[in-house]
């Protein structure tokens, strides 16, 4: 049986990537998109992700859109650091936005977690405005989530600063009500996506593929490369991590991380550290454990999920 997802994303190159994966691998039965402010404005978000889904044929997964701005931070949304490495729209035919379904992402969601028989993992790989602002408005979806699967945090360093990776760092709070919502939570953080890097040779086989998901993505992470090799590079050159498609792959086979079940909490007061995943590794915090927290990936066999995932077409 596929795994139900529900994939709230700020499409984005690398989202782009974990959606093709999410909508084309049969594990996964992607039951819709959400979309967040994020690597870029919401709207953007939006029509990247419409575009995305009509490139590989699958114009019906809905997509509802949601948060303009983080929950407290308001301002942070002049602040992307980000769309250095993603620009604003992606280089796909544009999208059909009349497809937008109607009404605000948070209460589709509040909505289809309720009516649902508590099988749908939510896999949150923007920042964590929607869940949060789900979960506050109607706290009764929580029993309703059997596991969420967040691309976010940072333990060993930062890409936002040097202490937080940006999906937390750009709403630290709603990170903090998430990480603490009592439900089990597995956290891909910058330690695991910085450990399975997708490289310019590996774009080549992709190509070579020939499907409209492995060309796209050749040409995403192409992009990302050249990003990452001019302004944050890797332990390898001509390779970049493409994080969000490790959460996804995550689902289908959790072999391709490794975690540690541990106190997680986010900093939201530091006036250096504000956004920063803090790992209990050695329990000094008397908090119970909450986040199966991934310190390493596998490279190889993400990569090879990568090829076999979108070399389907739909
Ligand atoms: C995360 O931030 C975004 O730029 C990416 O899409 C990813 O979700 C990595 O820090
Ligand atoms: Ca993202």
């Amino acid at each position: 049986m596929p795994t139900k997802v529900i994939l709230d994303v700020d499409t984005g190159t690398d989202d782009a990537v974990a959606l093709m994966v999410a909508a084309l691998s049969p594990d996964i039965e992607l039951i819709g998109a959400t979309t967040v402010n994020g690597n870029t404005a919401v709207h953007s978000c939006t029509e990247n992700t419409l575009r995305v889904l009509d490139w590989i044929g699958l114009p019906q997964i809905p997509v509802h859109q949601g948060m303009t701005r983080p929950l407290a931070r308001q301002q942070m949304t002049q602040l992307n650091p980000a769309s250095r490495i993603h620009g604003d729209l992606l280089d796909l035919p544009p999208a059909a936005t009349a497809r937008i379904q109607p009404g605000h992402a948070v209460d589709w969601l509040i909505d289809t977690f309720l009516a649902s028989d508590g099988d749908i993992t939510l896999v949150p790989v923007g920042p964590l405005t929607n869940v949060a602002t789900a979960i506050q408005k109607e706290p009764r979806i929580l029993e309703k989530i059997p596991e969420i699967v967040i691309m976010g945090g940072a333990h060993d360093h930062g890409n936002s600063t040097a202490s937080a990776e940006f999906n937390i760092w750009l709403d630290p709070e709603a990170a903090r009500i998430v990480v603490n919502c009592g439900r089990p939570i597995r956290m891909v953080p910058l330690d695991a996506t910085h450990r399975a890097l997708v490289s310019l040779d590996d774009c080549r086989a992709l190509r070579a593929l020939g499907t409209p998901a492995a060309e796209a993505a050749a040409r995403f992470v192409e992009k990302r490369i050249e990003g990452y090799d001019a302004t944050q590079p890797m332990h390898r050159a001509s390779a970049a991590p493409v994080h969000d498609a490790l959460a996804v792959c995550a689902i289908i086979d959790s072999t391709v991380i490794t975690t540690q079940f541990i106190p997680v909490d986010v900093e939201t007061g530091g006036e250096l550290s504000v956004g920063r995943t803090v790992c209990d590794f050695r329990f000094r915090s008397r908090k119970p454990p909450n986040v199966h927290f991934a310190m390493d990936a596998d490279e190889p066999k993400f990569i090879r999920m990568l090829m076999e995932t979108l070399g389907r077409t739909a």
